[in-house]
Order: C-alpha cells, then structure tokens, then sequence
C-alpha cells in the first residue's frame, strides 16, 4: 500500500504519560497474540520486534494475562534488561464466560501469575482488561478493594482500564469510568476510520489527566489495501460515505508523502496528533513495519486540511450506528 519508506532515523519522543507521571515514549510496542504466537522456531522475530523497539526509544510494552504465551515470552526476552529502562503494563481479564466478575482470589492469581511469567516483581500499569458496559459496574464494586490492596502490596503502580474494540463502539464503558474517575490510564479503541472518541471522550480524558494509551491504530483495514477498499465500498452502498468522498480505488493513498509510505503508518501518526493521546501502540510482529511506523508517527506532520477531510469523512454521520474498531 505505497512507496518506500525513506532510510531515515527519527529521535523517539517521550511524554509524561497523564496523572500517573510516568515518562513514556509517543509509540510503545502491543505485544498481543499475534506477538505471542511468535514462539518456537519464529521467537527470534519476537526477538527482533522488541530489539528494534528498544533499540528506537520505544519504553513502553503491553500485554496481557490472556494473550497466550505473550507474557511467557516477554518475561525471557526481557530478563536481562535493567526493569527501570522499561515501563511494563498487563491486563487481567475480569469476567467469567457467563460475564460474571471473576472471584477476587482469581484476580490476584492472575496478577501473581503474569508478574512471574514477566519475571518481575511489579506491573507499572495494571488494566482491567475489555471492559464491556454491562459488566463495569459489577466489576468496580467486586474488584476494587483487592486491586487497592494489590497496589498497596507493591504488585503495581498504577491501575488503567481498557475497553472492548468488539462490543462497545460507543465507548460507553468508559465514559462511565471517566465519570468515576478510579483509574490513572485509559487504552482507547481510537483510529482515523473511528474518529468518534475526539468528540467526548478523548476531551474529557485530558482534562482529568489520564493517560491516554491508543490502540487499534492500524488494524487490519488500514494496513490491507485490499480489506479498505471493501470497507469504503460497503459504506458508499449504505449511505454512510459520499460516492464521490473518497476514490474506489486505493481510496487513502491521497495521504501518503515521502516520508510516510502507507496507508497502516499514516494511521499512527493520524492518532499521535491528537492532544489528548499520549502514546499509541503498535501492534506489529515485523520489525521493518515497526520502522516505518515509528519513523511516521513523529515525522508526519498530518496537515490540518487533510486532518478535517478524514473527520468529515468518517465522524459517524448522523442515524448511523458507530462501526466497531473491531471489524475495521
Ligand atoms: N481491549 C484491549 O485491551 C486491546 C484490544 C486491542 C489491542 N490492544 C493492544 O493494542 C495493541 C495494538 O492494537 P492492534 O493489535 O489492533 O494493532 P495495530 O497496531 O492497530 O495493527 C496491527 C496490524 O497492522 C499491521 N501493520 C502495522 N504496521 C504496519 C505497516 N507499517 N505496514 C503494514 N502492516 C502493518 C500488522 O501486521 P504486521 O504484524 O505484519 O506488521 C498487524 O496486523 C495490541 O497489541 C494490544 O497490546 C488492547
């Protein structure tokens, strides 16, 4: 989906990551399952994704209980760097099948469980993990008070909450976490298809310094010309998109420049420039397209023109539904 990327290196920018004062850098690396599917004969592609994210400035690496051997592989490739040079965050998940809150003893194995595959004896940022409307409210008044103990104990510094990218497009979980304002991070489902969250979340979260961990900035659809294509045609069809909003044909390209060779990179840098944000994970297992999206995130300076085109495009149009991140 583009050109090539020019062999330019760019100076990790870092910031102060809300109310929880930690200093991470803008780009930090999702280690999820496809991360941890990395195991076996391709760890040392695993390897090389978190070689060159270290090795660029990247300070900031996320996982998560339930990303299979993510935490597993992490903990060895990790096991010899100095603990301060990496701020680390985990996610326990807190519902049953049934939806139900987990019970508190299982809170604690799990935390006690990734702290030992991630050999360290502390998460700097813990996050309730994929929180869906329905369930916020049990989990908060089931969970709290062990998650206060836990930080008490030392098991981590800071406590987050993300959403679900499938069952929430509206963002209301964590509007209702805003509202309570419990938590020091915020890991937002936020891409320029899904611009939604600059209207009233990402807003509210500045003002109350949280800080703001985007995810799901390139997705599938940014980074398969293929899957854009399909989307953008879909949308036309039901009214959701002008027919003449956007060409059939590599309808993103108009975004490309020398200096940012894709579609999946502009998404980034698309993302940083929001205020609100602090950082944004990048979900990538090749190292060259971590490079790339580095390189793009602090050296693509997304004009304001181009910027407003992408919102008046793709702002969810009036008697429309919001569309789940999760199927971009
Ligand atoms: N509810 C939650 O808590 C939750 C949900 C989703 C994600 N997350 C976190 O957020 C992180 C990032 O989200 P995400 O997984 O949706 O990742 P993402 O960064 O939005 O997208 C990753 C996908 O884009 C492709 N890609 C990235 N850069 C590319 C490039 N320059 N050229 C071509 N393709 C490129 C990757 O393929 P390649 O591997 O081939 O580069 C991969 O398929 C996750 O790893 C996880 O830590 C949390």
């Amino acid at each position: 989906m583009g050109g090539t990327a020019k062999a330019q290196r760019v100076n990790m920018r870092y910031t102060i990551l809300g109310r929880t004062g930690l200093r991470v850098s803008v780009m930090g690396l999702g280690a999820s399952t496809k991360f941890a599917s990395l195991k076996g004969n391709n760890l040392p592609q695993a390897e090389g994704v978190l070689s060159k994210a270290l090795e660029h400035g990247i300070n900031l690496i996320d996982t998560a209980a339930i990303y299979n051997d993510s935490e597993a592989i992490l903990g060895e490739l990790l096991k010899n760097k100095e603990r301060e040079s990496y701020v680390l965050n985990s996610k326990y998940f807190p519902v049953t099948d049934a939806g139900q809150p987990i019970p508190v003893s299982d809170v604690r194995m799990s935390i006690e469980r990734s702290l030992s595959l991630l050999k360290t004896d502390y998460l700097d940022i813990l996050q309730i993990h994929g929180v869906r409307p329905e369930s916020y409210r049990a989990i908060i008044d089931q969970h709290l008070d062990t998650l206060r103990q836990l930080k008490t104990e030392g098991k981590f510094r800071f406590l987050g909450i993300t959403e679900t990218i499938k069952f929430d497009p509206h963002h209301r979980m964590m509007k209702m976490a805003l509202e309570d304002d419990l938590f020091d991070t915020a890991m937002i489902a936020y891409n320029l298809l899904s611009p939604d969250p600059e209207t009233h979340i990402l807003p509210r979260c500045l003002k109350q310094k949280v800080g703001v961990i985007a995810m799901t900035a390139a997705r599938p659809t940014l980074s398969v010309n293929s899957r854009l294509e399909a989307l953008i045609a879909k949308a036309k069809q039901e009214g959701r998109i002008a027919p003449d909003a956007l060409p059939d044909s590599k309808p993103l390209n108009w975004l490309l420049d020398d200096s940012t060779p894709t579609v999946a990179a502009v998404g980034y840098s698309y993302v940083l420039a929001e205020p609100a944000v602090h950082t944004v994970l990048s979900g990538t297992t090749n190292p060259s397209h971590l490079i790339e999206n580095i390189q793009s995130a602090l050296a693509y300076p997304l004009s304001e023109e181009k910027r407003q085109r992408l919102q008046s495009i793709f702002r969810t149009p009036p008697h429309h539904e919001p569309w789940s991140t999760y199927d971009l």
